[in-house]
């Protein structure tokens, strides 16, 4: 990965930069991937396309443009759509319980830019960030350009341990609502013990919270920036906690349109990092992003997706446990997009399985590029929103011929 590449005549070029030897191509691969008409890709954790309000949206394009027009156009504010942030801050102040304003609200490019902000902003070559393990692959990448050193999160025990790791990080990483990739649920009593502590250490809290609309089983839990409602509910937002929130799960990933909530002085300070990222970022979706949302859309629309990601979820689950239950065993996620499958046989490499499953014609993600050492060689991602049950069928299919392929060949 260091090398540019050169042709026979040029001198050799200066080196890639050096974080890069660290990095790895998941991403683009799965992304890849999933445009190979062959292969059953149960890898992205891609929303299923032929439920895109496609209607809709172009109607509230249409709208966008009449209402907003050249405006929509511009550069814009770096801070995103004065309208959108308003209409942001009452919709959280809702889910929190408690008043956030404009001055609470950055709109970033989907939530991954809100994590490569905070990144930009809180991390120095070589210092602590304590995440959720398993962790979020594109948290991992967005913040690999700044060195950090992990450790893992100690969820409630409050333990001198924990408190300690939380005392010498930047920041507390976690998903607390259908995390990717395991799909958990943390119970309230733990969101609250991890709100007490970082409040009791003076860290800060990255609650990441893009599954929140995929509830399939019983409710999500109170996010953490609610449960910190309670404790403060008066006055501007001080909290600790940075919440990031996006359309790409509930609505379309492609119109790139997240927000994150902090206190005003993180958000200025993400803005400023904002500038050199990308100037300012798409008005016009931002735009489109609040007609969809003042039409309410997602009162129709998401129930709509989670009855039938809900049915493609037992799906999976069924058809691996016929398939693939002799090799790996899961707990069936309460909401989310995925299933964490885990090797009964911990000689099972699931990162060579990964290879042999490509030979198969199907893909998922292996385990090791959500462990921040990208040592976890014993569980797998299986994605079930993006394909149709019929092809979820067919994927676990492969998979068993993947495993047995690989188990002839080990
Ligand atoms: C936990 C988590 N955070 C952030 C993101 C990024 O989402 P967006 O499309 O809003 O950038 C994802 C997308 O898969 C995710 O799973």
């Amino acid at each position: 990965m260091n090398q540019p590449a050169t042709s026979a005549s040029d001198r050799p070029r200066p080196a890639y930069s050096a974080w890069l030897g660290t990095s790895n191509s998941i991403t683009q691969q799965f992304m890849a991937i999933g445009g190979m008409k062959d292969v059953v890709s149960l890898a992205g954790g891609l929303p299923a396309a032929e439920f895109y309000p496609v209607a809709e949206i172009a109607e509230a394009s249409r709208k966008a443009l009449e209402r907003w027009g050249s405006a929509a156009l511009e550069y814009g504010p770096i801070e995103g759509l004065p309208a959108l942030r308003e209409h942001i801050a009452r919709r959280i102040s809702l889910q929190a319980g408690r008043q956030f304003t404009a001055a609470n609200v950055l709109l970033t490019v989907g939530a991954m830019q809100g994590l490569d902000l905070i990144g930009k902003v809180l991390v120095d070559p070589g210092e602590l960030i304590v995440t959720q393990t398993p962790a979020y692959v594109g948290a991992l990448d967005g913040w690999r350009p700044r060195q950090p050193r992990y450790e893992p999160l100690d969820w409630g025990n409050g333990s001198p341990e924990a408190l300690a790791a939380l005392r010498r990080a930047k920041f507390a990483y976690a998903v607390p609502n259908y995390s990717n990739p395991t799909g958990a649920l943390v119970p309230t009593a733990a969101r609250q013990a991890l709100l007490d502590s970082v409040m009791e250490t003076g860290t800060w809290l990255v609650e990441d919270d893009p599954y929140l609309p995929l509830q399939f089983d019983g409710e999500a839990g109170p996010s953490i920036l609610a449960l910190h409602g309670r404790m403060e509910p008066d006055g501007p937002y001080a909290g600790p906690v940075i919440y990031l929130g996006t359309l790409s799960k509930s609505i379309v990933p492609g119109m790139r349109v997240g927000w994150a909530i902090a206190e005003a002085g993180m958000i200025q300070t993400m803005a400023l990092a904002k500038q050199s990222s990308d100037i300012a970022s798409s008005m016009l979706t931002q735009a489109v992003a609040l007609e969809l949302l003042e039409s309410g859309i997602e009162e129709t629309h998401v129930p709509r997706i989670v009855a039938e990601y809900r049915h493609r979820r037992d799906v999976l689950c069924a058809s691996a446990a016929r398939h693939l239950g002799e090799w790996f065993e899961w707990e069936t996620p309460p909401g989310g997009m995925f299933v964490w499958m885990k090797a009964r046989d911990g000689a099972i490499d699931t990162d060579a399985l990964y290879q042999a499953a490509l030979r198969e014609k199907v893909a998922f993600v292996p385990g090791s590029v959500f462990d921040p050492a990208g040592l976890d060689r014993t569980a797998m991602r299986v994605n079930f929103t993006r394909s149709s049950p019929e092809i979820i069928e067919e994927g676990c299919r492969r998979l068993a011929a993947a495993v047995r392929r690989y188990l002839a060949e080990r």
